[in-house]
């Protein structure tokens, strides 16, 4: 069980494991994750299932190596197993035709928003695609998400690819274009998947446009099950777990600045973790 079948390097540091999963790849669905243990007793850590092949019971995770147990999984190889996946996890999210969504994924966040373009196009929306990293060796998942969307916007902060800038460049010149036309429509949806900083952003514009916003959050998360509490966030003043309650809750009524709080508060510890690093030789 929980056999690498194929190992891929997307970009610097970002890595894609198929793995054998059958009974986790029956059942996942947009939006869902999985905690993964890569060895006996390593630290338990959430990806989301950015791929699911339900014939050959495998499922893929992107990820990109941050730190020592996204390390210590990026040197795992084909033919090793994981120590263990629990899954799939998290409210998968709410596909319905809305009529035009726009998908936007910022940085490995991009592998989080392929699923979800993927089955709002099947469900028959016009899906527009926005993506954004550091440079143009960090965009992953292009040619996929291209077949997709029916328009890809690329933003590098560089300006090695695509526009110079950011997603919400982006956005704002559709939206604004939309304001100067008399025959195009706002999107009825708006998905943001990516650092935390970015996805504030994007719900800070759609809420001048009034459209409803979907983001995927990404607070420390322990066991994955609504009983440890470590990925509390605030949605509307109310205290949610977003193991179970999410990932995925209404950008405009998120408490960003409490989750980045959050965040930061486990950076010396993780860092002094990482000293150990497991390293590639
Ligand atoms: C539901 C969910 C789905 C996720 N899906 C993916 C995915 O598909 N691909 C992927 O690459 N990552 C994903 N993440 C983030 C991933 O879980 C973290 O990057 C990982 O746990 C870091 O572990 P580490 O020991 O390698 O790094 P650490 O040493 O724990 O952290 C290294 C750096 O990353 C930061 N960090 C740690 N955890 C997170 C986090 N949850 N979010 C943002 N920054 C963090 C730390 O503050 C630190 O700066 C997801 C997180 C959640 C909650
Ligand atoms: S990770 Fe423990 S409650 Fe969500």
């Amino acid at each position: 069980m929980f056999r690498i079948i194929k190992k891929e390097t997307m970009a610097q540091g970002i890595t894609a494991l198929t793995i054998t999963a059958p009974e986790i790849a029956a059942k996942a669905k947009a939006g869902h994750f999985v905690v993964v243990v890569a060895k006996e007793n390593s630290e338990r850590i959430p990806l989301t299932i950015a791929n699911t092949d339900k014939t050959a019971g495998d499922i893929t995770l992107i990820f990109q190596e941050v730190g020592f147990s996204t390390k210590e999984l990026g040197l795992l190889n084909v033919g090793e197993h994981l120590e263990h996946l629990l899954g799939p996890l998290g409210t998968a999210t709410h596909i319905e035709n809305y009529g035009t969504v726009i998908c936007i994924g910022g940085g490995v966040g991009i592998a989080e928003v392929w699923p979800v373009a993927k089955a709002m196009k099947e469900a028959g929306n016009r899906v527009i695609g926005i993506l954004g990293a550091r440079s143009r060796d960090y965009i992953i998942l292009e040619d996929q998400l291209s077949l997709i969307c029916g328009e890809l916007f690329i933003t590098t902060d560089d300006a090695s690819y695509g526009r110079k800038g950011l997603v919400t460049d982006s956005l704002r010149g559709l939206l604004q274009a939309v304001e100067k036309s008399t025959h195009t429509q706002y999107p009825e949806l708006v998905y943001a998947v990516g650092p935390v900083v970015m996805m504030k952003a994007v719900s800070e514009l759609t809420k001048e446009y009034h459209i409803k916003t979907m983001v995927s959050l990404n607070p420390i998360m322990l066991d994955g099950t609504g009983m440890c509490g470590s990925c509390r966030v605030s949605v509307a003043g109310k205290v949610m777990f977003a193991c179970v309650d999410g990932p995925e809750f209404d950008g405009h009524l998120v408490d960003f600045l409490e989750l980045q709080k959050r965040l930061n508060s486990f950076k010396e510890k993780e860092a002094c973790l990482n000293i150990a690093c497991p390293r590639k030789t």
